[in-house]
């Protein structure tokens, strides 16, 4: 029998859960300013604190998001965040209370999925959660960044202040930034989170607004860092970058690697397909790009999440195994039809976290058996399944949380 209980945080204590978050993470307690605008972030009824006694030893919490999955169908989903424990309370199975109540939880809001951004990724695998989409960091050094002649040529880009980017941003990310498999909803929470709390701060950020024949259809944000040494330029480093036509997108990258008296443009995070090098003469401007962990996925209803989405040609039927949410496992088969439940042996068995990180496409279930992630139970079967759960495009979520 556990000596932890897990309640539901009320308004009132949601500051301590955040002290305790963010004492978990090394950071200080938020000043009266800080929570003046941190408070709107909370979304009631989602704050967990596991109690021992009239301890608080930990916290998890939860906003309510949606994600797109391959063939464009949207399902509901906790993005969790904020998750720690206290350094004295820390191995003792609180955080695995924490974990198991969220899910529930979130099964019984009726949301599909949670996702998460963990600062340690061996932690959530044994909670069923898998690394789902990847992303990619992408340098550049504008100064030899010669487009070629047949590049995009974009529309106008121009910059705005922090009201009219409030006003503008929300909707050209839900018009223009949820294309592709892995996007999630961006609810109010998210932008308090991200935007209003670093312009209450009067952080140094610039907002450039893309517009094309239709209006406006793309945006990004940087912050720019002048040069430490005498004789060396700024930096740019970009934090939010959302278009999907491309005219606003390669726009947007124009204007990025146009900026004067800059050294290096930083972009965080872009889908790993996108071909930037091929709009430059000398595909050598960017420097470097690297793969990045994106978006951790846990499948919470797995008969829902599977006939969600489109599959390709072929067919194949897996064994699921979820131990916290037992009534996921079984046998399940997947067709260009569609997946349902099915009592045909299993041709291929696996974890629910390794069906996380089959579900949106980023890795093929023939590679993950090569490594042991997942057991092939027939011969063949999971070449087959490459062809079942391949994408068009490289799957991204691209909203950090
Ligand atoms: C990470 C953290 C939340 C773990 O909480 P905890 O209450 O100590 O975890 P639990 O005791 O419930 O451990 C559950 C399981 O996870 C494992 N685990 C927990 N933290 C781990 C870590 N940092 N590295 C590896 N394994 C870890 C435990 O060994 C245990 O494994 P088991 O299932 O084999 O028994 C806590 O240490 C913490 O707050 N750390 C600092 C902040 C942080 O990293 N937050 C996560 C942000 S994404």
């Amino acid at each position: 029998m556990s000596d932890i209980e897990i309640r539901t945080l009320d308004e009132a204590q949601w500051r301590e859960s955040l002290g305790l978050f963010r004492a978990a993470l090394h950071a200080l307690p938020v000043t009266d300013e800080q929570w003046a605008v941190g408070r709107k972030s909370y979304e009631p009824g989602r704050t967990l604190g596991a109690f021992r006694g009239d301890t608080l030893a930990g916290t998890a919490f939860a906003w309510s998001s949606d994600l797109l999955v391959p063939g464009g169908g949207v399902l509901p989903m906790a993005a969790v965040t904020r998750v720690g424990v206290r350094s004295d309370q820390r191995r003792r199975g609180v955080l695995r209370e924490l974990m198991r109540h969220q899910l529930i939880d979130a099964a019984e809001r009726g949301e599909v999925f949670a996702a998460l951004r963990p600062t340690e990724p061996v932690i959530y695998g044994r909670f069923g959660y898998g690394l789902a989409t990847r992303g990619a960091k992408v340098v550049a050094s504008p100064k030899n960044a010669a487009f070629r002649p047949e590049a995009p040529s974009g529309g106008q880009v121009r910059l705005v202040e922090p009201d009219e980017a409030l006003a503008v941003m929300p909707g050209i990310y839900e018009r223009e930034g949820r294309r592709r498999p892995g996007t999630i909803a961006r609810p109010q929470y998210w932008w308090t989170v991200f935007y209003e709390r670093a312009f209450a701060a009067a952080e140094h950020i610039i907002l450039a607004v893309h517009s094309g024949p239709t209006g406006d259809d793309g945006y990004l944000m940087y912050r720019p860092t002048q040069g430490a040494a005498p004789g060396t330029n700024a930096t740019l480093a970009v934090e939010d970058f959302v278009a999907t036509t491309p005219d606003a997108l390669y726009g947007l990258w124009r204007f990025l690697l146009g900026v004067d008296l800059v050294d290096e443009v930083t972009v965080w995070a872009r889908p790993t397909d996108e071909p930037v090098e091929e709009l430059l003469v000398d595909s050598r401007a960017i420097t470097s790009r690297e793969s990045r962990s994106d978006l951790w996925l846990r499948l919470v209803d797995v008969p829902r999440a599977l006939a969600a989405r489109e599959y390709g040609p072929g067919s194949v039927v897996i064994a699921v195994e979820d131990p916290l949410l037992p009534t996921n496992s079984g046998h399940y088969r997947i067709t260009a039809d569609g997946a349902t439940r099915t009592t045909a042996p299993a041709e291929l068995s696996l974890d629910v976290a390794v069906l996380a990180m089959l579900y949106l496409g980023t890795w093929r279930p023939q590679s993950l058996a090569d490594v042991g992630r997942l057991r092939e139970l027939v011969p063949g079967a999971a070449a087959r399944a490459d062809a079942v759960f391949a994408v068009r495009e490289a799957s991204w979520s691209g909203t950090f949380f």
